[in-house]
This record gives structure tokens, sequence and C-alpha cells, in this order.
């Protein structure tokens, strides 16, 4: 999407009631790691990676790139949350020329069932909102992956189509900050 180059980034970290998003730091490495590595969340994101390669080709401060929300909890990372452009070739579009900003969410299982995700990604959403009015986001999930599909209602996303892909059901919505024009 060309309109990113105009969003100033990294923002100031965002305070929300309970939680910041900000930056990547070095001190967040074993939290990715550990991320990657957890069975429980890789289940409908294609598997948990193996740990010790993680530990080999991790870079000193993961995840560092434009759009991507390290979500702290009292001093600590507890997950993160991405808003990339969705790969033009991937299915699953909301305009002809494809590149939409997509959103995608990844938290420790120890913070699951505390609405820290949804507090974390409407949060992130703002700040989008604000940084590009009316430009879309979209959300692709697992139809069986029931917690994220809660999270995607809860944030107001709503179903564009269906299709199968890695051998999986995949919902596929959008979020509009604005009424999409007519
Ligand atoms: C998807 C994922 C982020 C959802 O996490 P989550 O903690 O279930 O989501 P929320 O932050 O919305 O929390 C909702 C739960 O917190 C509970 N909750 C507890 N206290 C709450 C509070 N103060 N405010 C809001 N909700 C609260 C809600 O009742 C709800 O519980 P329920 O799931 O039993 O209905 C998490 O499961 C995950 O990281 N999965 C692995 C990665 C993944 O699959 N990502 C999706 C890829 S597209």
């Amino acid at each position: 999407m060309t309109e990113r180059g105009s969003i100033a980034w990294p923002p100031a970290p965002i305070k929300t009631e309970r939680l910041v998003l900000r930056e990547s730091e070095a001190r967040d490495r074993a939290a990715f790691i550990e991320l990657f590595a957890s069975p429980e969340v890789g289940t409908y994101i294609g598997g948990p990676q193996p740990r010790d390669e993680l530990e080999r080709t991790r870079p000193e401060v993961p995840g560092r790139r434009f759009g991507l929300f390290v979500i702290e909890l009292d001093g600590s990372m507890i997950g993160m949350i991405t808003l990339d452009q969705r790969d033009a070739e991937r299915p699953g579009h909301v305009r002809p020329d494809g590149g939409e900003t997509e959103l995608g969410y990844l938290f420790l299982p120890q913070a699951w069932g505390r609405g820290y995700a949804a507090e974390a990604c409407a949060a992130a959403l703002g700040w989008f909102a604000d940084a590009l009015p009316g430009e879309p986001v979209v959300l692709c999930t697992q139809a069986a992956n029931d917690r994220s599909m809660r999270v995607a209602a809860k944030l107001g996303f709503t179903e564009v189509e269906r299709f199968e892909e890695y051998g999986a059901e995949q919902w596929f919505g959008v979020w509009y900050s604005l009424p999409p024009s007519p």
C-alpha cells in the first residue's frame, strides 16, 4: 500500500486502560520466541516453530518493522499485533488492486481470556484510522479459530467471504473506520 509511506513509524507508545502498544525492543526477544514456539498459539496458524531454530535465527531485536506493535502488560510483552500489507496473490480482497492493510494478532496463552487482545487491537485500529481515515482493514482467520473469530466480531469486522486455504476454511472480513462510500 503506497500510503503506508506517509505514516510516521514508530508512533509514540499508545496507552490503553491496561496495556501499552509500542515498537519492539531487545528485551522482548524471549517473548517472541515463546510466541512462535507455542503449540497453542500455533494451532490455527501453521503450527509451532522449533525453539532451537528460533533461538538461533531471531535477530537481536525481533519484529522491529512497520506495523508491528508489541503489546506490554505491567512492563512485559504479552503479545503482538501486526498491520501488514495483504499479499495480492492470496485469495480475499476488498479492493480490485489488492494491497489492503491486514490485521493480525498473537498473544501468549497465559494472557488469553482477559480481553487484552480485543483491547489492544481496538487501540491499533484507532491509531490506523487516525493515520489513514476511511482506509479499510482486512482480517483472515481460520473459521475454526473460535477465539480469533470472537475478537474479529468484537472489533466490528464483518464477513466478506469464506474460502479454502492451507487445507482449512478461512473467514475473511473487513473493518471500516468510516462507512464505505456507496
Ligand atoms: C486469538 C487470540 C488473540 C484471542 O485471545 P483472547 O484472549 O481470547 O481474546 P480477547 O482479548 O478478546 O479476550 C476475550 C476473553 O476475555 C474475557 N475477559 C475477561 N476479562 C475481560 C475484560 N476485563 N474485558 C474484556 N474481556 C474480558 C472475555 O469474557 C473473553 O472470554 P471468552 O473467550 O471465554 O469468551 C488468542 O487466542 C491467540 O493469540 N491465539 C493464537 C494466535 C491466533 O490464532 N491468532 C489469530 C490469527 S488471525
